[in-house]
Order: C-alpha cells, then structure tokens, then sequence
C-alpha cells in the first residue's frame, strides 16, 4: 500500500535531519514557511507603514485558515498569541454572581488554563476542580455531575495532553447547556489530528494554536465564539482593535465593534500569521480525516510495540478515546527521552506521562519502527 501522504514530506526539511515524533509539541516548520517570513520582511520593507494594507487582512485570512479546519463560519473566529491569553479573554468576558459563579474543569487540563480560571477566585469564582482516578482520563460521569445550575463556564481540553485522552465533549456541552452553562474547548490537541466541527459541537468558545500539530510556530493562537454569543459579551481585557473604529482614537471608553473583532485587544503579531500560515494550508490541503487515519494505523503499531517491550501504557487503546499521541513509561524513561532527543530522535517525557510520541502525516512506517527500537535499545543499556 503506499501512503499518499508521504508526498508531503519533502516539504518538511527537518525530516531529513531527525526522526520528528514531536508534533504535539512542535510541529516541524514547513519550507514554505521560509518564503511567507520573506513576504511578511519584503512588505515591510518596500511598503513601510503602508504594508498594514497587506498586515492587517492576514488577520482575518489566517482566522478563516484555521476556522475551515475546525468547521467554524466567517465572521466566528480571532487570532490572538496563545492560549493562557485567550482563557483570561474569556475570563475577563464574565461576571461572578452568588446563583452562578462556579467554573468546572477536570486536573487534567494543560496547566496554563488552570492558573488562569484558579485566579478568577479572585474575582469571586467558586472553581471546581474534578480529579481523575487514573490520571489518564477523567470520568464523563463526574464531569456532569459537577456541572449544576450555579456553574457559569466549563473550560475543557478536547484531547488531553497528558494522556492523549479524548474528552466526551458532546455530553459536557449537553449537560453544561441544560443548566445554563458555557463551554470553552480548549482543542489545541485535536485541531490538525482530530476531526471535529466547533458548530456541531455547539461549544460556545473554542480555542487553540498553531504551535503544535498545525505546523505553524508559536505566536498564533485563535478563538472560536458562536455566532450568537459574540455580542453577548464586552471582555474587560480590551484594546483598540476591538474598538468599532479603531482609527477614530476616541476617549475615554471602549465602543466594542460588532463583529468577532471585539475579542481583539493591541497590535496583533502579525509575524506569526505569516509564520503559521503554511502549516495551516499544508493541513487543510490534506484533509484532517485522511491525517487522522493515517494517525490511528500508526498509533495501534506504536501500542504493538509498547506491549510486546512491556512499557506501562498511559493512553486509552480505543481509537475513538485517543488523539494523536502514544504515552508509555518505563523505569528511566526520562534519561532516555533526553537521549532519543539529544541523538536526533524527537520526543518528549513529562511527569506522569512518560515518553509522548507522535507520529504526523510525514512520518513513514519505517521511521516509527526505527523509533521504538532506538528505545528498546535504550532502555536495555539504561
Ligand atoms: C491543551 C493545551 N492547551 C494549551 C497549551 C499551551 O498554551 P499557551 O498557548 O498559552 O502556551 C498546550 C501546550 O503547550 C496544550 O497542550
């Protein structure tokens, strides 16, 4: 059988040096990249002030990229920098009242959401943090159990990152809708991986990056609000471009615009806009589904592997509880994840976790046995 998607490869000059099992972490660059960084440089060099004419429509062209990804409409999606900035966004959008101030979201979420939500007690949020048992998944049932009428807002992760577990959102967003409460998915270990539709999920926000699985570098992360939401809310954190009209300056109160661009603040880092923009087109190009299927072949060869070295494995084995990632641990995991990536074989090791490894459209049959065995090689002489 050959695997068509391998025709891609060449387009990916950081194939050539290593094995890259590391697109849940950092996507490897695309060489198109090279030339939208030499655009984005010429722009400003020929055009000076005037390359905004050009700047700031990427702003949007990148927002709609991303939302054909993830099934988000025109007009329902904002490039903001990352994640922790998007959460406070969100954040900053609600009011805490004593009939509804809970905020509920399991231990297994990225860390960085729950330094943001923890520091809304501030602010008067009651934060309920459900714990799993295993510290691979968190129980759907616990989930909507927590979930009552005083909750304001769930912020979830699609697929977790410790654990590559995928979340029954679909039951989190039922329940939360029932009682009156939003969902903000946090799917930046999906998008890329995972097919999904933020409209036919119903969440009510949905955010990510571009830093990992999109093969588009740090600096450009997106948000998703449903169209009906989107005037609902004045965030707190604010700045000119979610004015209505920026260029007017007036003072001294914000006039939010009408339109998605209110959840703007500052300056958008246009940079990262061009930086991430051929990952985006390679990903979309492909079709997330074909990505996906690829992923769950090599995946299932990955647990073979697993089981037959006898490695402890933290990732669910149905394919329809896992994303893109194969977590496994072993007695010395960690020196010889610093080894693998240190020889040129990339992965990476995180407590609790063990070893994550993932292998991306690019990634040949040939390289994930080549892979495993450089561990077991390791783990023997470790
Ligand atoms: C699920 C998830 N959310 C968020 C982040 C990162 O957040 P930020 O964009 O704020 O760095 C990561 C990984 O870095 C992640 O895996």
């Amino acid at each position: 059988m050959t695997d068509e998607l391998l025709r891609w490869r060449s387009e990916f000059p950081a194939l050539e040096k290593s094995v890259y099992m590391v697109s849940h972490s950092l996507g490897a660059m695309p060489r198109r990249t090279y030339e939208y960084l030499r655009e984005y440089a010429d722009l400003w060099v020929n055009k000076g002030i005037n390359a905004w004419g050009d700047w700031l429509p990427e702003v949007d062209r990148a927002a709609q990229r991303i939302g054909r990804i993830i099934g988000a409409p025109d007009g329902t999606m904002v490039m903001a920098t990352n994640v922790s900035q998007i959460q406070a966004l969100i954040a900053s959008c609600l009011e805490y009242t004593p009939a509804r101030n809970k905020v509920v979201y399991s231990n297994l979420n990225f860390p960085t959401v729950s330094y943001v939500w923890q520091a809304e007690r501030r602010r008067g949020a009651d934060v309920v943090v459900v714990p799993s048992d295993d510290g691979i998944a968190v129980s759907t049932e616990r989930m909507l159990e927590a979930i009552d009428e005083r909750t304001l807002i769930v912020p979830i992760s699609h697929v977790l990152f410790r654990s590559s577990a995928i979340k029954d959102v679909a039951a989190i967003v039922a329940r939360a809708h029932a009682v009156g409460a939003m969902v903000l998915l946090d799917c930046y270990q999906s998008t890329g991986t995972v097919p999904f539709d933020v409209a036919k999920l119903n969440v009510d926000f949905a955010c990510g990056g571009s830093v990992k699985w999109l093969c588009g570098g740090p600096g450009a992360a997106y948000l998703y609000v449903r169209p009906d939401r989107i005037r609902q809310f004045a965030p707190r954190t604010t700045g000119w471009f979610g004015h209505e009209k920026p260029f007017a300056f007036t003072m001294p109160e914000q006039k939010y615009a009408d339109g998605i661009w209110r959840f703007m603040a500052g300056t958008p880092a246009v940079v990262a806009l061009y930086q991430a923009r051929a990952g985006v087109e390679v990903i979309a190009e492909i079709g997330v589904e074909r990505i996906r299927a690829k992923s769950l072949r090599q995946t299932a060869r990955i647990f073979e592997l697993c089981d037959a070295a006898g490695y402890r494995v933290n990732t669910p084995r149905k394919p329809e509880q896992r994303g893109g990632t194969v977590c496994f641990d072993f007695d010395q995991a960690e020196r010889v994840a610093k080894t693998l990536n240190a020889t040129g074989f990339l992965c990476d090791h995180r407590p609790q976790s063990g070893i994550r490894v993932s292998p991306h459209f690019y990634t040949t049959d040939e390289e994930v046995e080549r892979f495993m065995a450089e561990v077991a090689r390791l783990e023997k002489s470790a």
